[in-house]
C-alpha cells in the first residue's frame, strides 16, 4: 500500500486538476448569475410560455423574490402544474395562471383586456414564449406561425398593457431573442413565407424581429421611464428543440449536452437581472447576454429598418397607425 500511494499521486492531482478545469470552462460556458439581490415585493411581473423552460424559472426566481406574477400560458393544465410546484418551492401564493394563446389575436386581446382591467400597474413584461422550426403552420390569423407566435403577438400584447408599464414606478419590458437574430432577414416582401418556407430562417426571423421591436419600442418610449431590452439565454436544455430533435439526435447529442446546454434556470439569469437589479433601471434599447449588454449583429441595429417593421406590424394587428401607446380608447377600437 505504502509503495502504491505515491504511483497514484501523479494521475489522482492530474484527474483532479482536469475535472476542475472542466468545472471551470463548463461553469464560464454556462453564463454569468444575476448580481443583484433586489426584491420583487410590490411588484408584478408577467411571463409569456411560463410553463415551462426559462419562462419557468425566471417565474420560479421573481416569485422566490416576493413578486406577484402571472403566468401567461396557452395550456392551463401544464400552467396549473407549475404553478403549484411554483407555490411550493416559493411559499409565495401570489402567482397565476391566466390563459393567452400567441397564435391568436382574438386570444392576446381577450387576455389584454383581462390584464387592463385586473392590474392597476405592471412592473415587467416578458415576452419570452417562443417555438422554434416548426412546420410550415398558418395562426388562426393567416399568420406563419412563428413570426406571429415568437414576435407579432407580442407586438400586440406590449402596445395594449403599454398604459400599465407606463403605470408602473418603473415599467421594464424584456424580449427573449436568440443568437439566431444574426442569420435573419425580414422579409418585407413576404413575411409569411408564403413563396419558400425554410423553418431555420422563419425562426429567425422572428428573433430579429424582435430584437428590431426592443429598438425602436425604447425610442419610442423616450420619456416614458419605461425600458424595453432584448436578452439572449444561451443555448439551453428545454422542451424548444421538440419540432427538429430526432432520436438519434438525442443519443447521439446527449453526451454533450451536459457539458455545453445550460441548464433553465442558469438561463434565466440575465432576464431575471434585467427585471429586477436596480442599476439597470435606465438601460433601454439593448441586447444583453449574461447580465452584459453587447452588440447585436448589424441588422439588429438598423433603425430603418426597425420603423419599417413597426409600420408592419401595426398593419398586421390591427393597431391603429398612430399607436405609440395604448389609451382606452384605443384599446376599445382594437378589441
Ligand atoms: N432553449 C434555447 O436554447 C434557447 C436559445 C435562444 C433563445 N431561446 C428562447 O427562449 C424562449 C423560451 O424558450 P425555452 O427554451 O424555455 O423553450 P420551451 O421550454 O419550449 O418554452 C417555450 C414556452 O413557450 C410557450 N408557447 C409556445 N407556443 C405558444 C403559444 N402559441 N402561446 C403561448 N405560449 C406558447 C410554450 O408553451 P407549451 O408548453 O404549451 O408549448 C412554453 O411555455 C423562447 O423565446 C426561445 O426562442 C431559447
Amino acid at each position: 500500500m505504502a509503495d502504491i500511494l505515491p504511483r497514484l499521486w501523479f494521475p489522482l492531482s492530474a484527474a483532479a486538476a482536469t475535472t476542475g478545469i472542466i468545472l471551470l470552462i463548463r461553469d464560464y460556458v454556462h453564463g454569468e448569475r444575476c448580481p443583484s439581490k433586489a426584491t420583487m415585493e410590490g411588484k408584478t411581473v408577467i411571463i409569456t410560455g411560463a410553463n415551462s423552460g426559462i419562462g419557468k424559472e425566471t417565474a420560479k426566481e421573481l416569485s422566490k423574490r416576493g413578486g406577484r406574477v402571472i403566468m401567461a400560458c396557452r395550456n392551463m393544465d401544464k400552467c396549473k402544474e407549475a404553478l403549484d410546484e411554483l407555490v411550493q418551492e416559493t411559499g409565495n401564493k401570489n402567482v397565476h395562471c391566466q390563459h393567452v394563446d400567441l397564435a391568436s389575436f382574438e386570444s392576446v386581446r381577450k387576455f389584454a383586456n383581462r390584464i387592463n382591467k385586473s392590474e392597476s400597474k405592471v412592473d415587467v413584461l416578458i415576452n419570452n414564449a417562443g417555438v422554434m422550426r416548426c412546420p410550415h403552420w398558418k395562426t388562426a390569423d393567416g399568420n406563419e406561425w412563428q413570426f406571429q407566435v415568437n414576435y407579432l403577438s407580442h407586438f400586440l400584447l406590449t402596445n395594449l398593457i403599454l398604459d400599465k408599464l407606463k403605470a408602473a414606478e418603473q415599467g421594464r419590458i424584456i424580449n427573449t431573442s436568440s443568437i439566431a437574430h444574426g442569420h435573419g432577414k425580414i422579409k418585407f416582401d413576404d413575411i409569411n413565407s408564403k413563396d419558400k418556407y425554410d423553418d431555420v430562417e422563419a425562426y429567425s426571423q422572428s428573433k430579429l424581429a424582435l430584437v428590431l421591436f426592443s429598438l425602436e419600442l425604447s425610442n419610442r418610449l423616450e420619456g416614458t421611464g419605461v425600458t424595453a431590452n432584448t436578452v439572449y439565454p444561451g443555448v439551453t436544455k428545454t422542451n424548444i428543440g421538440q419540432h427538429k430533435l430526432s432520436k438519434v439526435d438525442s443519443v447521439v447529442t446527449k453526451p454533450f449536452m451536459w457539458f455545453t446546454l445550460r441548464e433553465p434556470a442558469r438561463a434565466a439569469q440575465t432576464g431575471i437581472y434585467l427585471s429586477v437589479a436596480p442599476e439597470v433601471a435606465d438601460k433601454t434599447g439593448k441586447y444583453w447576454k449574461d447580465t452584459v449588454a453587447i452588440r447585436p449583429a448589424p441588422q439588429g441595429n438598423n433603425e430603418e429598418v426597425a420603423k419599417k417593421l413597426w409600420d408592419l406590424s401595426l398593419k398586421m394587428t390591427g393597431l391603429p397607425e398612430d399607436m405609440t401607446s395604448n389609451d382606452q380608447s384605443k384599446e376599445e377600437k382594437t378589441s
